[in-house]
């Protein structure tokens, strides 16, 4: 019913009310909701308005850029530079952070995000999204880059947006997490999935599994139990799914439960692939925010102190006693107390060892 929906400034008027400086927090919002619904329109035209393919520039990560990664940059930056609300920007496709015009009055938050994550998938029409975190810099001088570097514990506010079939925002101001949908007829974010809880126990993983043979021995011993499935030291099936999109993978976690993982590995992720400031520490707030567990595997993300704003940390998050797993199984690794699993297709009786063949 038309009458009785909750809009996103609705719903960010009410949960903020009692927080000092909520008022800005919920215009900032808005604003960001602006470049989404944006965002959203570009990546709904597909190959229309030309924009697939790549472009001959690499970002900072030197990673080849895509029109909608330096497009989707720009309207978030012009969305949200004039309003007096944010203090400095920071994205995954600048070196260095971006400071407010001077004709613009400067506001006391920082705003860090990656424009559009998943940009691999953009001309396979796969799901991508926006990641955003929001940190607090109070009001006064421009911000320096250190001033960027806090822990993902001091975010004030973080979201993403997902550009699938409908456009959703899930957002976090410390007050659990809640998923929003746009209409697209009436241009407002509506209030449709309140209070996500992410489920404790889980059947399904999702991992880059083409990198096994590169990571440390607790990823490869926790994902070869669950592959092993019931006839494993699990004990159970497990399933898995993999969107090379993070935010759709998890988007599907929070809806559905699961765990997620981009491990660091001896190869070309050594520091893990995902950065820390604006794709594990936004989702790793979601997830804390929605019940669930975020960590690098040796302790909680949120803790990580940051020592530059495009490093890269190893992330496992999602389901609690999934994760708390994970974590059990590197403690072992260091401690050298672990018992790595031995499939049964390959222990003594297996058909598939060598002298059972011969
Ligand atoms: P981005 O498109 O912003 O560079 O991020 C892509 C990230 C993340 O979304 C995803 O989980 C991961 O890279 C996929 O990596 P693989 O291609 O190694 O699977
Ligand atoms: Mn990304
Ligand atoms: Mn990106």
């Amino acid at each position: 019913m038309l009458t009785r929906r909750t809009t996103l400034s609705k719903f960010l008027i009410e949960q903020l009310k009692n927080s000092p400086d909520g008022q800005a927090l919920a215009a900032l919002f808005i604003d960001i909701a602006a470049a989404i619904k944006a965002i959203s329109a570009v990546a709904a035209k597909g190959a229309l308005e030309g924009n697939t393919g790549s472009l001959s520039t690499t970002n900072v990560q030197g990673e080849v850029q895509k029109p909608l990664d330096v497009l989707t940059n720009d309207i978030m930056l012009h969305h949200c530079d004039w309003g007096g609300l944010v203090a400095g920007m920071a994205s995954e496709e600048m070196e260095q952070p971006y400071d407010i015009p001077a004709e613009y009055v400067r506001g006391r938050y920082l705003l860090l995000f990656d424009p559009l994550d998943g940009s691999s998938n953009i001309d396979f029409n796969v799901a991508v999204g926006t990641i955003f975190s929001v940190l607090d810099h109070g009001q006064g001088a421009a911000p320096t880059a250190a001033d960027y570097l806090q822990p993902g514990k001091r975010q004030v506010a973080a979201g993403y947006a997902i550009y699938g079939p409908a456009t959703v925002m899930v957002l976090t101001v410390g007050q659990g997490t809640h998923g929003f949908t746009l209409d697209r007829e009436i241009g407002n974010f509506i209030l449709t999935h309140p209070n996500l809880r992410v489920p404790e126990d889980t059947d399904q993983f999702a991992i880059n599994a083409s990198n096994e043979r590169f990571w440390e021995p607790p990823m490869q011993r926790y994902v070869q139990e669950c592959k092993a499935g019931k006839t494993g030291p699990r004990g159970r099936d497990f399933n898995m799914r993999w969107i090379a999109s993070m935010v759709a993978d998890v988007h599907r976690i929070l809806m559905r439960g699961g765990v997620f993982s981009y491990p660091r590995d001896n190869q070309s992720n050594k520091n893990g692939r995902l950065r820390l400031m604006y794709e594990a520490n936004p989702m790793a707030l979601l997830i804390e925010q929605a019940g669930g567990l975020a960590s690098t595997g040796r302790g909680r993300l949120l803790d990580e102190q940051p020592q530059s704003l495009h490093q890269r940390v190893p992330v496992v998050l999602g389901s609690r006693r999934e994760v708390e797993r994970i974590e059990q199984y590197h403690r072992e690794f260091d401690a050298g107390t672990d018992k790595p699993f031995v499939s049964p297709l390959f222990n003594e009786r297996s058909l598939f060892r060598p002298e059972a063949r011969a």
